[in-house]
């Protein structure tokens, strides 16, 4: 299996829970993976030709496609997730290898949620759009594929994840943390998600699969949560409505019952995450 992004948040779950069932290859960009028992290698997918030469080098069974500009991570999201998503779909469907590329539930326009895979989307941000025009060129490329869509990721190890860093930082300066009450999400725990994911690549299965959380909750009931969680004083957060300036997804729930259906892995709320969490950690 390879894993693109291995040195990121989902990637280095993968691949940690993969290395018990195959053999893994996974890439990094600027922060090399130091995990054990897992081969890594630099790739950047906007390099078209290192990617061809990846992939045809390895020839692997199975790609897990992570790597990707979230938001907030610099200007390139064209390129890394557009192009850079199209360089390894290619490279995939040439060599035979099953892609399981993730995208987002923020493709959607959020006007009804409870979004099923049949759903068209319509993403109204710059990320939102270019993680939609990747799951065309995925498409596009005509190999075995999944397009996985996952929901927000949270996680608290091997470090807490950036749905959580941010506001712990704010809060420890003192700053205000003002979180959306009118934003509706399926967050999901990396943990499941990356368990899910390794059970994909090994089932019969193509096309498009949302991968949410079984409980929908608002950007400040998942922020409060993950602070309390977390033990930080979650009374300095205010509820706010989203900014009426900009045009925002507001309820990006997703149906994921296509997944309950065909995976043994739970996709469990946050809710009861956060509740079994403390023994976990
Ligand atoms: N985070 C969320 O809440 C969320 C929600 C839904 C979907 N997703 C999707 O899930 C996937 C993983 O997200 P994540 O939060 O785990 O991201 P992350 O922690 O930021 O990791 C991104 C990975 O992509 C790699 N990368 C960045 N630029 C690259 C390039 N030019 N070439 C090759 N690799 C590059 C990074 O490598 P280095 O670190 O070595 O530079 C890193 O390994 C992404 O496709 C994202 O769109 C995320």
């Amino acid at each position: 299996m390879l894993v693109t992004g291995g040195s990121g948040y989902l990637g280095g779950w993968v691949a940690r829970l993969a290395r018990e069932h195959w053999d893994i290859t996974a890439t990094y960009a600027a922060h090399a993976g130091a995990e054990p028992g897992i081969v890594w290698r630099r790739l950047d997918v906007r390099d078209q030709a290192g990617v061809n030469r990846l992939i045809r080098g390895l020839q692997p069974k199975v790609i897990v496609h992570t790597a990707a500009l979230n938001p907030g991570q610099g200007n390139d999201m064209e390129a890394v997730n557009v192009a850079g998503t199209a360089n390894v779909a290619r490279a995939a469907a040439e060599a035979g290898a099953r892609l399981i590329h993730i995208s987002t539930d923020v493709v959607f326009d959020g006007q009804r949620g409870n979004y099923t895979e049949d759903d068209a989307p319509n993403p109204l941000s710059p990320y939102g759009e270019t993680k939609a025009r990747a799951e065309e060129a995925v498409a596009r490329a005509g190999g075995d594929a999944v397009i996985v869509r996952a929901s927000l990721i949270y996680g608290w190890r091997p470090t807490v994840a950036r749905a959580a860093q941010w506001m712990i930082e704010a809060i420890e300066r003192g700053d205000p943390v003002r979180l959306w009450s009118d934003e509706m999400r399926c967050p999901i725990w990396v943990e499941s998600l990356a368990a899910a994911l390794v059970e994909v690549a090994a089932i019969d299965y193509s096309g498009f699969l949302h991968l949410g959380g079984a409980q929908a909750v608002s950007r400040h009931d998942f922020g409060v949560a993950l602070l309390d969680f977390a033990g930080a004083d979650s009374s300095l957060v205010e509820a706010v409505p989203s900014p009426t300036d900009q045009l925002r997804p507001l309820n990006c729930t997703m149906d994921s019952s296509r997944a309950r259906e065909l995976l043994d892995t739970p996709l469990p709320g946050v809710g009861d995450v956060l509740a079994r969490g403390s023994e976990i950690q």
